[in-house]
């Protein structure tokens, strides 16, 4: 092995979100990739990017990757639906050399993969919705499929809360899951790093037959083709536990990170975008 490969081996995987969304990735990624360093950022002061205008969130996705540069990642993981729709080009040029994926595709794959009747249902935020990106990327694998997307707004500042078993996040999800759900789909992709904490919800509201993809566990598997692709997975075995970077609030995401990964109480670092 070469030195350059050798050190890339021991870089970490550079994983971001606006929030604590892309937590969600990084439990994907520990399971599939349980022996690579893992350095995430989480934007947590300007969380939600979802409302936001696209000029707003390709600004952020450069300050984003720029953040993660500083640790010289061999991956950069976009772990925010939003920013894949919107801005995976920025990111892109953001960080010259090194290989970049997205939930975006990743998820959009393994919908057009799962569909049995070739109607897939995508939630998201505003701006990944109103984008079209799913339906594009799913249309590119397959153009007899048809899309019909649902912005669920709400179901992000519920997740941030640790709403998870709350009767009101049951109420917003049957008021946003209805319409969807009448449009005879067999496959609907949670596009947004936050839902997958509702998934329990999401699953009870729209009921058995309908196979919920989860982008983070597809993103996870890509990162995996990829490392392994390009020889660049860790060659020591031994796990640890991921750095944590966040804008704001580091407290209240340590608290956070403790419910929805079931793990003692992480450090989490405040750093200034
Ligand atoms: N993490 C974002 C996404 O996956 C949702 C939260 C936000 O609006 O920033 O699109």
């Amino acid at each position: 092995m070469s030195i350059i490969n050798c050190q890339l081996t021991q870089s970490p995987i550079g994983i971001f979100d606006s929030g604590i969304g892309g937590l969600t990735v990084v439990k994907a990624i520990q399971a599939a990739l349980p022996f690579e360093r893992i350095i995430y950022f989480g934007d947590t002061a300007r969380v939600p990017y979802g409302p936001k205008s696209q000029v707003t969130i390709r600004k952020y996705a450069a300050d984003d990757t720029a953040m993660l540069m500083r640790y010289q990642p061999k991956i950069i993981v976009v772990a925010c639906n939003t920013v894949s729709a919107l801005a995976l080009d920025v990111v892109e040029k953001s960080c010259p050399g090194i290989t970049v994926t997205g939930v975006l595709k990743a998820g959009a794959k393994l919908a057009a993969k799962a569909t049995r009747n070739n109607r897939i249902g995508v939630i998201g935020t505003q701006a990944t919705v109103s984008s079209n990106a799913y339906g594009r990327a799913i249309n590119e694998l397959n153009p007899d499929i048809e899309v019909f997307s649902r912005a669920c707004p709400l179901f992000v500042p519920l997740a941030e809360e640790g709403f998870i078993d709350h009767p009101a996040t049951k109420l917003i999800a049957e008021q946003y899951l209805s319409e969807i759900t009448k449009e005879g789909i067999d496959t609907l992709v949670l596009g947004c790093t936050h839902y997958p904490i509702l998934r329990k919800v999401i699953e009870e509201t729209v009921g058995p037959d309908i196979r919920i993809i989860d982008s983070a566990e597809a993103v996870a598997f890509r990162t995996r083709e990829l490392l392994t692709e390009s020889g660049m997975l860790a060659s020591a075995r031994k796990a640890s536990a991921p750095h944590l970077l966040v804008s704001d609030l580091p407290q209240k995401f340590s608290m956070l990170y403790q419910l929805f990964m079931g793990s003692e109480m992480p450090d989490v670092e405040l750093v200034e975008v």
